[in-house]
């Protein structure tokens, strides 16, 4: 290792697993960026440096050959830069624009969520990750599609074997195969119903692309690839939304009593949430040529993870930071979809989602509070919500 790495602390992966607020907070007033041995990559935390980083697509870029993502998914636009990512993400860019979210998904989402309230014990209590949140999005993104919601397993299935591959750091052979065969799966589903939009075409998002009639016009191959990142990005994202804001409601009683008296401040809530207790902690960077970034310097092929729940806590930007208030005046400048160009492509659909949740979960379960008989664990460093999130209410 190059004796110019600057900073390098002895911070464990656990540690930051466990709770990184403490180690962030510590780092922000170090240079932009910390060399963490045990991670093999550098961390920045500073809400400026995060910024300057995603933004600049050139020396900063997504996915190598060499990087997991690619290896499960190849070519996508999360993989992709320039040119190449802006012809496969405006080919979707319409469909989630706030308006065509509205009017395609609203109703199947408010539908989706109270068959899932139905089907809660009547007993007043429920683990809300196990019982709705982890199943939400699956509905949603089914229905995005117009696929039968009966996939619903099939796709939970093979996004856990997606999620192990995406964090095996020690490439076994096992997990990739596994990975490999799933979005071999994966890709004969779309491509079934690729064949179906193509012989009718309809007014839905996968009809819109399969049938767009553009000189460079995406290929099937190209839709499956752009489909499975759409289709992964998210799910536990926003299930880790709606776990989180809940969990930061239940323990701020004065703010879940102001979203009680007025259900306009939910999507507020969901925002303060974004920041507070970000769901995506990470985005993961590859660097491409030696470069400065003010005290800190890089070389070609060093991964740099900008630390998006650690900017969201930037006391430079967010007064209080670590404070949960859901009026806070800059409350929508939190980086919780990332920015620049790999802006999340969902993020209204995310909203929409997380909005219908907790306004339906407030509406039927009065006196929401967490059962003191199973305490609430978060955990998690790049992706970060409860393991469970086991809830009481009045019946
Ligand atoms: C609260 C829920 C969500 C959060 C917090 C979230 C967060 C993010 C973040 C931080 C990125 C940027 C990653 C990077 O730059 O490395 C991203 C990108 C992306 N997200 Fe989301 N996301 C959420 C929901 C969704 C949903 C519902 C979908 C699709 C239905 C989705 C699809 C995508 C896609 C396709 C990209 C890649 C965009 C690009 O490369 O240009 N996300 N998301």
């Amino acid at each position: 290792m190059a004796s110019d790495r600057q900073l390098r602390l002895h911070i464990t992966a656990d540690a930051l697993d466990r709770d990184p607020h403490p180690v962030f907070e510590a780092m922000q007033s170090a240079p932009p960026a910390v060399w963490v041995e045990d991670l093999g990559m550098w961390l920045v935390v500073g809400y400026k440096h995060v910024e300057a980083i995603l933004r600049n697509t050139e020396d900063f870029v997504t996915g190598t050959p060499g990087s997991l993502i690619f290896d499960t998914f190849g070519e996508h636009m999360l993989t992709a830069e320039g040119a190449q990512h802006e012809r496969f993400k405006s080919r979707f860019r319409g469909a989630f624009s706030p308006a065509r979210i509205r009017a395609s998904m609203a109703q199947k989402v408010d539908a989706c969520s109270q068959m899932l309230l139905d089907g809660l014990s009547s007993g007043g209590k429920a683990d809300f990750r196990k019982a709705y949140a982890s199943r939400l999005p699956v509905l949603s993104i089914l229905s995005l599609f117009d696929m039968p919601l009966e996939e619903e397993p099939k796709l939970r299935l093979w996004y856990d074997g997606f999620e192990r591959a995406l964090s095996n750091f020690a490439w076994r052979e096992d997990v990739r195969a596994r990975a490999h065969g799933y979005v071999g799966e994966f890709h004969a589903l779309v491509r079934r119903h690729i064949a179906r939009v193509r012989a009718a075409p309809d007014d839905s998002l996968l009809s819109e692309v399969v049938n767009d009639e553009s000189d460079d016009r995406l290929d099937d191959a190209e839709i499956c690839r752009n489909a499975s990142i759409i289709f992964f990005g998210g799910i536990s994202t926003v299930e880790a939304v709606i776990l989180n804001c809940l969990y930061a409601l239940c323990t701020h009683p004065d703010a879940l009593a102001d979203v009680r008296r007025d259900l306009d401040l939910i999507p507020q809530a969901i925002e303060e949430t974004l920041r507070w207790l970000s769901p995506v902690q990470s985005a993961t960077r590859h660097v491409v040529r030696d470069l400065s970034l003010g005290e800190s310097t890089f070389r070609a092929g060093d991964i740099v993870n900008c630390m998006i729940g650690a900017a969201n806590r930037d006391p430079r930007v967010f007064e209080d930071p670590g404070a949960f208030r859901p009026c806070r005046t800059n409350v929508r400048k939190h980086l919780g979809f990332a920015l620049g160009p790999h802006f999340c492509l969902g993020s209204n659909l995310a909203r929409l989602e997380a909005a219908t949740a907790i306004r339906h979960i407030l509406e039927r379960c009065p006196g929401l509070h967490l059962s003191a008989d199973h305490p609430t664990e978060i955990r998690g460093f790049e992706f970060r919500q409860p393991t469970a999130l086991h809830l009481e209410w009045r019946t």
